[in-house]
């Protein structure tokens, strides 16, 4: 009798855990396909498309500063045609800073598939990666030329100062766009790019961190101020405000007003700032406006919002 009703109880177990398991793969499936099913509004097309031009950018210059090459070799299919860029190439990294960026490329890759899994996309843009177009920023940065000129591929310092310039950017954007998002679909995607965006920079700004008060070779200038002036940079061409600090701030400007060390950024509750795509433009263009394409894009960005302002062109 007792040997009866345990089997029995194990085997309405059973049945209830097989019950579970059926409808709820069932349902969850059902959930997704209403996701893809469902259309996406047009206005959330566009804020999905938009951070292509940042994520072709980041997955270029990794791969490249990485492995030496890009995506007409790894990953051809997601260029769809695009020209390649220009002047990017292998940057001298030691083995453990080579790792990281190869898993960034890696990331930036993933990314690219993600969006395009949700949007058309377009093809990727022209994107300017040589050692010019990042000798200019930074000599915009200090408002004078430095000699010699910035090479971003010359040592794993140099290239993480790079890489200080554009993921920041895209992590904002993602911001800035989250609540404009309609569709459950969209505010998923963009908030799972914006973690991994964010954990990016977080890397970047931490590895930084460490050197600091470092003075980068053979320019006298510590690595701190590097990222003060290229912040400083990026919130003027913005032109609205302060939404980006370097690694080292003044303390009232610190998380709570308490604290100088600034490896990560935000606003004065320690919340990310945003950035709209006309403010990411006036900064990846190097020209402080949206219709004035230049810096890391020399045609300009891709996609309805950023053609809206080149229209003129
Ligand atoms: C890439 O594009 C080619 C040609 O259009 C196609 O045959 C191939 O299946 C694509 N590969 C992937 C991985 O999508
Ligand atoms: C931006 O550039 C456009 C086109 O050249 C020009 O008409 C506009 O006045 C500029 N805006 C600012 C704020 O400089």
């Amino acid at each position: 009798m007792a040997e009866l009703s345990t089997s029995t109880t194990i085997a309405t177990i059973i049945a209830s855990i097989i019950l579970h398991l059926v409808p709820t793969s069932y349902s969850s499936r059902l959930i997704v396909d209403e996701w893809r099913d469902s259309p996406i509004p047009q206005s959330d097309i566009d804020l999905l498309e938009f951070p292509l031009n940042l994520e072709y950018l980041e997955a270029e210059f990794f791969l490249y500063g990485s492995m030496g090459q890009g995506l007409d070799k790894f990953a051809p299919n997601l260029t769809r045609g695009g020209p390649k860029p220009l002047g990017a190439r292998k940057a001298n990294l030691d083995p453990y800073t080579r790792d990281v960026i190869k898993q960034f490329a890696w990331q930036e890759v993933g990314h690219l598939r993600a969006i395009k899994n949700t949007v058309q996309g377009f093809p990727r843009p022209l994107l300017d990666l040589s050692t010019k177009s990042f000798a200019k920023t930074m000599d915009a940065a200090f408002g004078r030329p430095l000699s010699p000129p910035f090479d971003p591929y010359a040592s794993s310092l140099h290239y993480l100062i790079a890489s200080y310039v554009i993921p920041y950017v895209g992590l904002t954007g993602y911001v800035g766009a989250n609540p404009k998002l309609q569709a459950a679909a969209s505010k998923r995607l963009v908030a799972g790019l914006l973690a991994v965006e964010s954990g990016q920079d977080a890397v970047i700004r931490g590895l930084l961190y460490e050197y600091a008060l470092i003075k980068l070779h053979p320019y006298g200038i510590t690595v701190a101020e590097f990222t003060n002036r290229i912040s400083d940079l990026r919130n003027k061409l913005g032109r609205e405000g302060i939404k980006d600090e370097g690694l080292i701030v003044p303390k009232k400007m610190g998380a709570e007003g308490q604290i100088g060390g600034n490896v990560l950024a935000g606003d004065e509750y320690s919340i990310g700032y945003a950035r709209t795509p006309e403010e990411i433009l006036r900064v990846v263009y190097g020209s402080g406006n949206e219709s004035t394409p230049g810096g890391f894009y020399p045609n300009g960005a891709d996609g309805r919002i950023a053609k809206s302002h080149l229209q003129h062109c």
